[in-house]
């Protein structure tokens, strides 16, 4: 109901008294007033005098009524130990396919490979619920979809070149500034669901020793609208989600990539592979040329730009 009040107030622009509100969403002024507290302590700056309540400013915060047509299915939190986590318990709850999981902050953000995404305040944190009817052997196809998504996004948003980096970073002038883990429960030949973890470094801080990462806002010099970003991203993954089946996808992630026609290092566990990355195939694997011109093939790992 506070989504539809923050709506309301709005398509309006202007001030809406507490009856016409009452009377168009048929609640009582009484809950109105509720729920416009709600919101107040949410940060929307809202003035309230004898016309009725104006909406003054909204915070940059990713909260559900931010999000349009997604806005049902957002779980929001201040603060989580990781997206990843919460999403896997509605998951196997057999929440609805497209539910959000977004964190404010991460506590204990996952990365690839078994480390640590630093996630404070700033960042954007996210884990979209997936049901996909494929095979689970191209599920890696949907951290692709995920990757060309997000450095459409920003491309489009704010014109910046993001390039891709094997297997699903996505790189501003070389430096890391999205990540994506995905996690998937699957039967022999059935998904059950695939997890897709998104982040992106925004207005948060970049450790120091982060070399060879960047955020948003280190990009453009000054900090950027998170929410109309992420609503950016939103439409961007449902418009990729349309070519997960179809070789249109890796066609989009080769267009983008900065590891292709590169000489690569592939860190996999108890393997390390050396050669020309060439192409990427259908399951996503990376098609490397060996010195001796043999073709390898690598399915997971580090991929390091050696030229
Ligand atoms: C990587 O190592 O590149 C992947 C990083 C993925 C981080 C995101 S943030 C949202 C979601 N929750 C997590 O704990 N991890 C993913």
């Amino acid at each position: 109901m506070r989504w539809n009040i923050l709506k309301v107030l709005r398509e309006s622009g202007d001030y809406v008294s507490g009856q016409v509100l009452s009377k168009e969403l048929g609640i009582s002024r009484v809950s109105i007033w509720k729920h416009i507290r709600n919101l107040k302590e949410d940060g929307y700056v809202i003035e309230a005098s004898a016309r009725g309540y104006h909406l003054v400013s909204s915070p940059d915060l990713l909260l559900p009524g931010e999000f349009h047509s997604w806005e049902q299915k957002i779980h929001h939190f201040w603060e989580a130990s990781s997206t990843m986590n919460v999403a896997k318990e509605l998951a196997k709850r057999g929440t609805e396919e497209e539910t959000i999981v977004i964190a404010e902050s991460q506590t204990h953000g996952r990365g690839r490979l078994g480390r640590d995404w630093l996630s404070p305040m700033g960042g954007i944190y996210i884990t979209l619920i997936l049901r996909p009817k494929i095979s689970p052997i191209y599920a890696p196809r949907i951290n692709l979809m995920a990757s060309v998504a997000v450095a459409k996004a920003i491309r489009k948003f704010f014109g910046l070149k993001a390039e891709l980096k094997w297997p699903n970073d996505v790189l501003i002038e070389g430096k890391k500034v999205c990540g994506i883990l995905a996690e998937m429960e699957a039967e022999t030949d059935v998904v059950n669901f695939v997890n897709v973890g998104i982040g992106i470094n925004v207005n948060n801080p970049i450790f120091p020793y982060a070399k060879m990462a960047t955020s948003l806002k280190e990009e453009l010099g000054k900090e950027v609208s998170r929410k109309e970003f992420l609503n950016s991203v939103l439409k961007e993954i449902n418009e990729q989600q349309v070519l997960l089946t179809k070789g249109d996808l890796l066609e989009e992630w080769k267009s983008l990539s900065a590891t292709l026609n590169k000489d690569v290092r592939i860190v996999a566990p108890g393997e390390e592979i050396i050669g020309r990355a060439i192409d990427i195939d259908a399951s996503g694997a990376l098609i490397l040329r060996s010195q001796d011109g043999s073709l390898r093939s690598a399915i997971a790992g580090d991929c390091i730009h050696l030229s």
